[in-house]
């Protein structure tokens, strides 16, 4: 450890987690992690990705089962088989990718595996559905209940979760990455909820790559290292650059490694492009070879739908579009690609599990490129140059563990994502856009994906950064343009662009 806690206002530890080990074929997970928590206390738990927090999370609430090791709960020890073993005895697991049963209602999600119904056989009864009102309620959350789960978006399905958490009267909630998904202001109301539930003595692990995040709500650190526990920072001694060099053993100097590379010719440009409901409103810009153009927006501002609408994998009502001066007609995916347009999908690990399973779906035309990447694939002419590029990508997005032969199934969440960044950048395209690129990425890997982007642009790529992160569009675009309610309404140059103007163009209208 290298910082030892100074004071301790809390009591007994209700979990206490003594030398824990997990192996996965290739890779040591969890090192002898030990860690402890006590009752009400918020304790982050930060580190790169690949580190082993989810594994961790994972073994503590009877998800995985651990290969060495000793868990105490409530001064017993335990060992659970099983995530619902775990919440009879009062630890839940909100998990980094939250599946809830979709065709089951919110109400039916929160009290699923109860004995006192017969699951899934009848409807709630009004009874039922108001707890669940009661539950939702006191997470400050005003919603039908009997709405189906497949119809609620990430920030629901979370409340979701956490209401059954209460309703199981949990006593530990291990909360992995639940921000990486949300807007600024789905965050602040779970914080808040965070601290209401603090404040009813319930403890919470709290595992974010947003490190400003951890540090408000929590009062303690742990920050894990390639599956060990290195480091332990206490409520006043949480230093934001300390707990960053903790997690990645090394300094960062500059977060933003923006530099000024020549800005060439128009490359593409974008004129009146509408969709068919409203969510893409004559939408025109243009880009250059060379240039970052920031794209900003509060979300449901029809970011992501812009872009989806102009590589054609949403439908187009109206609007041209020109790559290299010259018309072209972009129907699907794999013609914005046939002319030099890559999609870089906001959720990652969706667009990965849809790689292998949905044919019809925008990702197969980059599969269809990369399959060089695959190395299991490879066709013997090319071996040595395939994965050379691979492992190039391996190193410069510090994937892990550098194995080209690792199943993306079998990456961390953030490693997976990565992968998919590798894929994208493979396919040679000169048009990149790039969807929230760095959520969900730690700290170090992002400044290595921002200087990954500043080279793209000096190779005279255009990319356009769509963006959540106000100092991350700030700091790397040379224009950025701010959309809401589907139409662009301000366009600042980097000189002019600060954080007040742009936030003011995405919320405020100005009729
Ligand atoms: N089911 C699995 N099979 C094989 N290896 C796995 C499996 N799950 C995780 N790993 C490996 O264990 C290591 C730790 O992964 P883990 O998901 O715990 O990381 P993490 O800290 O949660 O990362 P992230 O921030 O990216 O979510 C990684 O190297 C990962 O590839
Ligand atoms: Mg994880």
């Amino acid at each position: 450890m290298d910082k030892a806690m100074s004071s301790y206002e809390f009591s007994q530890p209700i979990l206490v987690v003594e030398n824990l080990w997990k192996k996965f074929p290739g890779v040591v997970a969890v090192k002898g992690a030990s860690i402890k928590i006590s009752e009400g206390e918020i304790v982050g738990l930060v580190g790169e990705n690949g580190a082993g927090k989810s594994t961790l999370l994972k073994c503590i609430t009877g998800v995985i089962r651990k290969d060495a090791g000793r868990i105490f709960w409530l001064g017993h020890p335990v060992d659970f088989h099983s995530p619902s073993e775990a919440l009879k005895n009062g630890i839940m697991y909100v998990p980094q990718d939250i599946v809830l049963v979709k065709n089951l209602s919110i109400s039916d999600n929160i009290f699923l595996g109860m004995e006192t119904k017969p699951l899934l056989s009848i409807k709630e009864t009004s009874r039922e559905l108001n707890i669940a009102k009661q539950l939702l309620s006191e997470l400050g959350i005003d919603f039908d209940p009997r709405i189906k789960s497949r119809e609620v978006g990430v920030a629901l399905a979370q409340i979701t979760l956490i209401a059954r958490a209460l309703h199981f009267k949990a006593k530990l909630i291990a909360l992995d990455e639940p921000t990486s998904a949300l807007g600024p202001i789905e965050v602040d109301r779970l914080l808040d909820i965070m601290v209401k539930l603090k404040s009813r003595g319930i403890s919470m692990i709290f595992v974010s790559h947003k490190i400003e995040e951890v540090v408000k709500v929590a009062d303690r650190i742990y920050v894990m290292r390639d599956g060990e526990i290195v480091a332990e920072f206490n409520k006043n001694t949480f230093n934001l650059s300390e707990i960053i060099k903790a997690m990645i053993a090394r300094e960062i100097k500059e977060f933003f490694p923006k530099e000024k590379v020549p800005i060439g010719e128009i490359i593409l440009e974008v004129k009146d492009l509408s969709d068919y409901y409203g969510l893409v409103k004559n939408v025109s810009f243009n880009v250059r070879r060379g240039e970052i153009l920031g794209l900003y927006g509060i979300v449901g501002s029809g970011r992501t739908e812009t872009a989806l609408t102009l590589i054609g994998y949403r439908y187009r009502k109206e609007g041209e579009i020109y790559v290299k001066g010259v018309r072209v007609n972009i129907e699907k995916p794999s013609d914005a690609l046939r002319y030099g347009i890559a999609y870089l999908p906001e959720d990652w690990r969706l667009a990965l599990v849809y790689l292998l399973t949905i044919k019809e779906n925008m990702s197969i035309p980059i599969l269809q490129i990369l399959k060089k990447l695959n190395i299991g694939l490879l066709s013997p002419i090319n071996l040595s140059a395939e994965k050379e590029l691979a492992l190039k990508f391996i190193e410069t997005l510090r994937i892990a563990p550098r194995d080209p032969y690792r199943k993306a199934m079998y990456l961390s969440g953030g490693n997976r994502q990565k992968a998919a960044l590798a894929k994208l950048l493979a396919s040679k395209a000169d048009i990149l856009i790039l969807d929230e690129p760095t959520h969900g990425i730690d700290v170090g890997t992002k400044v290595e994906i921002r200087k990954l982007m500043v080279d793209l642009a000096r190779e005279g790529k255009a990319i356009i950064l769509i963006s959540s992160e106000l100092p991350e569009v700030i700091n790397m675009s040379d224009r950025i343009l701010v959309m809401r309610e589907g139409r662009i309404v301000a366009e600042f140059s980097r000189e002019q662009a600060t954080e007040e103007k742009i936030v003011k163009a995405a919320i405020l209208k100005t009729s």
